[in-house]
């Protein structure tokens, strides 16, 4: 039941409901002397907002970041950073057909099994929304991260079967904020979008895949056994809501390759640093960083909720037709790149934060 709150050294719980008064969190572990920009935190808030365009749920949440604590004169002081973020554009009189009947591949029917209740409006903590704090807490890492530099960058790769078909790479934020689908190539963008406006307008739902890039990761980051980074980013990312994969390197393709056409030679850049001549194993060896850029690809399935007549039973297991109403994203695709990058950071700055290993770096 404790299970609201991710990392070890920084920590962020969460709390509340879709359509209760707020939602927000605590950051423990935020060391003090980070001259926190509060704009940016509220920039990437606004990418993730619902009713940015027609793509997305026409919910509006005007979403004001309010820091509540742990903050003096723009520093952050190394106490708890509290935050909230107050619900304006609740209805919860679209969910009642919800309270009656289990909305196919939602959360309702698992919430009862787990909790034997529930709060039905907009889907209560299993919806979305939830997912605003983690970008708040994201924004705040990616502010530590931007110390070394760390950057980190997701995009829209698919939407059902239209795909960009290029090597994942760290792209700008500007190239792909420049479309409203997220993905950085105008003309795949134009297919998506035309492909996700019509899927809406038949009251359908599509899903996808986005890939994450964070470069600038230095060579040791993670602790073998149970704490390897990517288990730590299977957790932060397998987290999120309707996340069906997650392919590291070269994921899954990979695994159809011999050793010696996928092995990562050893070499040396420019200034004498190991490095390897290709990235199959997405920048992470053994559990621990290796330097190189770290690069995942993660599937988002089509959204459960959908304005088709759907097959359901009641609570009682009695057999009914769910017609769902509510605000709904056609695909979550789009609004699911800035808290991909916030999951991310999280990781990343707990990774950092985390105590040496070497006794040479030790503090005495
Ligand atoms: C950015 C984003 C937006 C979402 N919007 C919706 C939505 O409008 N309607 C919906 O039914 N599900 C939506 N979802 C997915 C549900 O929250 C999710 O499917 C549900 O909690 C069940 O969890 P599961 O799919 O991981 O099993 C969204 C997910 C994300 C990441």
């Amino acid at each position: 039941m404790a299970a609201n709150t991710f990392g070890e050294h920084f920590r962020v719980t969460t709390f509340g409901e879709s359509h209760g008064p707020a939602i927000g969190g605590v950051i423990d572990g935020c060391p003090a002397g980070l001259r926190l920009d509060v704009a940016a935190v509220q920039s990437a808030l606004d990418r993730r907002r619902p009713g940015q365009s027609a793509l997305t749920t026409a919910r509006k949440e005007s979403d004001r970041v309010e820091f509540l604590s742990g903050l003096y004169e723009g520093q952050t002081t190394g106490t708890p950073l509290a935050f909230l973020l107050r619900n304006e554009d609740a209805r919860p009189q679209d969910y009642d057909a919800m309270k009656s009947a289990y909305r196919p591949s939602h959360a309702d029917f698992t919430y009862d099994a787990r909790y034997g209740l529930r709060d039905p409006r907009g889907g209560g903590r299993a919806s979305a929304r939830e997912t605003a704090c983690r970008v708040v807490a994201g924004a705040v890492a990616e502010q530590l991260l931007a110390h070394l530099p760390v950057r980190i960058t997701a995009y829209v790769e698919r939407v059902a079967a239209v795909a960009l078909n290029a090597p994942p790479r760290l792209y700008e934020r500007t190239a792909v904020d420049a479309t409203p689908v997220r993905c950085p190539d105008e003309d795949v963008a134009a297919q998506m979008n035309a492909a996700i406006l019509e899927a809406a307008r038949q009251g359908d739902s599509l899903g996808g895949a986005v890939v994450v890039v964070a470069e600038g990761v230095p060579a040791g980051w993670g602790s073998p056994v149970f704490d390897k980074l990517q288990a730590q980013l299977a957790a932060a990312l397998w987290s999120l809501p309707a996340v069906k994969f997650m392919e590291i390197g070269s994921g899954m393709d990979g695994t159809f390759a011999t050793g010696s056409a996928h092995n990562d030679a050893f070499t040396t850049d420019s200034s004498g640093q190991i490095t390897t001549a290709s990235n199959r194993s997405g920048g992470i060896q053994g559990g621990i960083s290796n330097g190189m850029p770290i690069v995942i690809r993660l599937g988002f399935k089509p959204t459960a909720t959908i304005q088709h007549p759907q097959q359901s039973v009641t609570p009682a297991g009695e057999a009914t037709v769910l017609e769902a109403k509510g605000r709904h994203d056609p695909c979550v695709l789009p609004r699911a790149v800035p808290i991909v990058e916030a999951m991310v950071a999280l990781t990343l700055v707990d990774a950092w934060l985390a105590p040496p290993a070497r006794l040479d770096q030790l503090r005495r």
